[in-house]
C-alpha cells in the first residue's frame, strides 16, 4: 500500500527544484507525451498548471497561460479544446460546472452551465406505456438532450473573469486548429470509439465523422472533424450567439427533433448560464469550497468529511479494512439524503444549511456501527430541516497570479447520445437522464432520485459533480474534481482525505485505490489494488464488496512549498498534467 514516506521524497524533490525565474522559459519544442504509467510523483512548476484528461488539451491551456493569458483564459481554451481532442466528454453540446478562484479580489464563484429541460418537456416524459421509466429513451433518443450550456458557460467565463489580454477568439483557435488538421487516434480516443460504437454508428451523421468505412476509427488513424472547425470558427467571430441562434441552433433543434425529441431553436436562444454562491464547509481546519446545487456534489462531499471528521481516519490507516468501512458508512446517508431532497433551486428548497451542518453529521455519525455494515434498507435519508437555519471530465488550472479554476463538463454519458447534429460537428448530450423519471426511479448510474429532481420545462437535472477548492488558512491549497456518474463525490472525497489524512502527495492520492458506496445499490464499489485482507475484513462485516470498477479521473493541482504540484489521473489513458 501506499506509504507517506513519498511525501517526504515529493518535498524533497519540490525543494531541489531551481527558484522561480523572473521569465517564463521558452517551451520545448517536442515535449514528450507523458508515459501512460502510474505516475506516483507530481509534476512541479513555479509559474502554472494544468490537469486535464488528455495531452493536447493541457498544452493548449499552458500555452494560453505562457502567452498571458490567466486560469480562466486558459480554462476555456482547455473546454473548448477538449470538446476536439476527448470528444467522448469535452463538449460544445452538453454542460457543466466551472469553480473559479479570482487570487486578487480573494472571491470565489459557481459558473452553473449544467443543461436545462426544453419548454415542451414533461414529467412523465420518460415513463413508458406501462408508467415504468423508459430507458433507452432517457438516454439513447432525442427527448434525451438537454440544452446544452457549455459554450454560454466558457464565453461567460472568459466575459466576467478572464484577463482581458486574449479575445475569445484567441483561446478557440487552438481547438480549432485541432479539428480542422485533425488528431492521431491514440490513447483514450482508440479505446473509446470501439466501446462507442452501437452508439455512433446508428446516426449517419456521426459515422462519417468518427467512422472509416463499417468500423470506428482505430489507433494510428486521424479523426479530422471540419463541421466542428467551422462551429468553432462561427462562434470565435460571432460569441456564443453565433452557437444559440441562427443556422447552429436550427441544425441542433432539427437534430434533436429528428431522432425524437422536443427541443426548439428558442430553448437554445433562452439558455442562460446561472453564477452561483459556492457551498462552503470545512474538515479538520481546511476550507472545503464547491458546487451547490444543482449538483448535490458540494453538499454530500462536505456533508461526508462532516461525518468523517469524527473518526481518526490517519490513526486507521489508508486502505485499511476500519477506514474504508468507515468511508462507506458515511457515503451511505448522503446518498439516501440525495435521492430525498435535491434537485434544482431554482424549482426545489433544498435545505443546505441542514445538510451541510456539523451537528446534522453528529446525528449521522451516532448511526454508524464501527464494526458492521448498514444494509442499504436500514440507512434513510435524515432530517436535516432541525439544522436549517435560514435558508464528466474534469480539469484543474492554476496560473500565476493564484487564480484558479475547477471545471467538471460532460455529455452525461461517453459520446452522450452519440448523435452528431448534421453540419455542426456537434455531439449531443443525454443529461435528461440525470432526472429522475417517476420517484425512487433509478438513472443509468442506479441513483435513485425524488420528487425534487422531477422533469419540468427549464429545469436543470441533479448532477453529482463536484469541483473543489481546498484552502488553508484562507490560501487556496488544492483545485481536484473529477468525472464518473455517482462515483464523482466519492472520488473527490477520497482524494481529499487520501491528501489530508493520509498525508499523501498528490499523484499517490489521485491514483490510490478507491471505494464507492451510494447507499442503493447496497453494493460497495472497490477498485483493484486493495489487499485481499482487506476485501475479506470489509466482506465479513457485511459489505457486499464488488472489485473491478475503475472510478473517476481526478486531475489536480496543488500547492507544495510554494510550487504548484500536478497530478493527472492514471486511470485514463493520454492525461497530462504539464506546467511551466
Ligand atoms: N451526468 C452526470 C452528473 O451530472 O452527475
Amino acid at each position: 500500500m501506499i506509504r507517506t514516506g513519498r511525501l517526504a521524497l515529493a518535498l524533497l524533490l519540490a525543494a531541489s527544484v531551481p527558484a522561480a525565474a523572473q521569465t517564463p522559459p521558452a517551451a520545448p519544442e517536442t515535449a514528450p507525451i507523458q508515459a501512460d504509467d502510474a505516475r506516483m510523483l507530481p509534476v512541479l512548476a513555479s509559474h502554472g498548471m494544468v490537469s486535464s484528461q488528455e495531452a493536447r488539451a493541457t498544452r493548449v491551456g499552458v500555452e494560453i497561460l505562457r502567452r498571458g493569458g490567466n486560469a480562466v483564459d486558459a480554462a476555456v481554451a482547455v473546454g473548448f479544446a477538449l470538446a476536439v481532442t476527448l470528444p467522448r466528454a469535452g463538449n460544445l453540446g452538453g454542460g457543466g460546472f466551472m469553480l473559479v478562484h479570482l487570487a486578487a479580489r480573494d472571491e470565489t464563484v459557481a459558473i452553473d452551465y449544467r443543461e436545462t429541460a426544453p419548454a415542451a418537456a414533461t414529467e412523465t416524459m420518460f415513463l413508458g406505456p406501462d408508467g415504468e421509466p423508459d430507458r433507452a429513451a432517457s438516454t439513447r433518443t432525442g427527448k434525451a438532450v438537454g440544452v446544452p450550456g457549455s459554450v454560454r458557460g466558457l464565453a461567460e467565463a472568459h466575459r466576467l473573469y478572464g484577463s482581458g489580454r486574449l479575445s475569445l477568439a484567441d483561446l478557440i483557435a487552438p481547438a480549432e486548429r485541432l479539428a480542422r488538421e485533425g488528431i492521431p487516434v491514440e490513447s483514450g480516443l482508440a479505446d473509446s470509439l470501439p466501446r462507442a460504437q452501437g452508439l455512433l454508428g446508428q446516426w449517419p451523421s456521426s459515422r462519417a465523422i468518427f467512422f472509416s468505412g463499417d468500423r470506428p476509427l482505430q489507433r494510428g488513424e486521424t479523426l479530422v472533424q471540419r463541421d466542428l472547425a467551422e462551429t468553432l470558427r462561427a462562434i470565435a467571430e460571432g460569441g456564443p450567439d453565433a452557437f444559440y441562434r441562427g443556422p447552429i441552433a436550427a441544425r441542433i433543434a432539427a437534430a434533436v427533433r429528428g431522432a425524437g425529441g422536443v427541443m426548439t431553436e428558442a430553448d437554445l436562444t433562452g439558455y442562460r448560464p446561472e453564477i452561483r454562491e459556492p457551498v462552503r464547509g470545512s474538515y479538520r481546519g481546511y476550507g472545503i469550497v464547491s458546487m451547490p446545487p444543482p449538483s448535490s456534489g458540494g453538499i454530500h462531499l462536505i456533508e461526508i468529511l462532516n461525518v468523517l471528521e469524527g473518526f481518526d481516519l490517519a490513526g486507521m490507516g489508508a486502505g485499511s479494512a476500519n477506514a474504508l468501512h468507515t468511508l462507506a458508512e458515511a457515503m451511505k446517508p448522503a446518498y439516501a439524503d440525495r435521492a430525498t431532497w435535491l434537485g434544482d433551486p431554482a424549482r426545489t428548497r433544498v435545505p443546505v444549511k441542514g445538510l451541510i451542518a456539523k451537528p446534522y453529521a453528529d446525528t449521522l455519525r451516532a448511526a454508524i456501527d464501527p464494526e458492521r455494515a448498514r444494509p442499504a434498507a436500514a440507512v434513510k435519508a435524515g432530517d436535516p430541516l432541525p439544522f436549517e437555519h435560514t435558508e464528466t471530465t474534469h480539469f484543474s488550472v492554476v496560473d500565476a497570479e493564484g487564480n484558479a479554476v475547477s471545471n467538471t463538463y460532460t455529455l452525461n454519458f461517453s459520446y452522450g447520445i452519440g448523435l452528431v447534429a448534421e453540419g455542426t460537428g456537434v455531439l449531443l448530450n443525454n443529461e435528461m437522464d440525470d432526472f429522475s423519471a417517476k420517484p425512487g426511479a433509478r438513472n443509468a448510474y442506479g441513483l435513485v432520485g425524488g420528487a425534487a429532481n422531477a422533469v419540468a420545462p427549464g429545469a436543470r437535472p441533479l448532477s453529482s459533480m463536484t469541483p473543489t477548492f481546498v484552502f488553508k488558512d484562507g490560501r487556496l491549497l488544492l483545485v481536484t474534481g473529477s468525472p464518473g456518474g455517482s462515483r464523482i463525490i466519492t472520488t473527490v472525497l477520497q482524494v481529499i482525505v487520501n491528501v489530508l489524512d493520509f498525508r499523501m502527495n498528490l499523484a499517490e492520492a489521485v491514483a490510490a485505490p478507491r471505494i464507492h458506496h451510494q447507499w442503493q445499490p447496497d453494493v460497495m464499489l472497490a477498485e483493484e489494488g486493495l489487499s485481499p485482507d482487506t476485501l475479506a475484513i470489509l466482506r465479513s462485516r457485511g459489505h457486499s464488496v464488488k472489485v473491478g470498477a475503475s472510478s473517476g479521473s481526478a486531475n489536480s493541482v496543488m500547492w507544495v512549498d510554494g510550487l504548484l504540484a500536478g497530478a493527472s489521473d492514471p486511470r485514463q489513458r493520454g492525461t497530462l498534467a504539464e506546467g511551466y
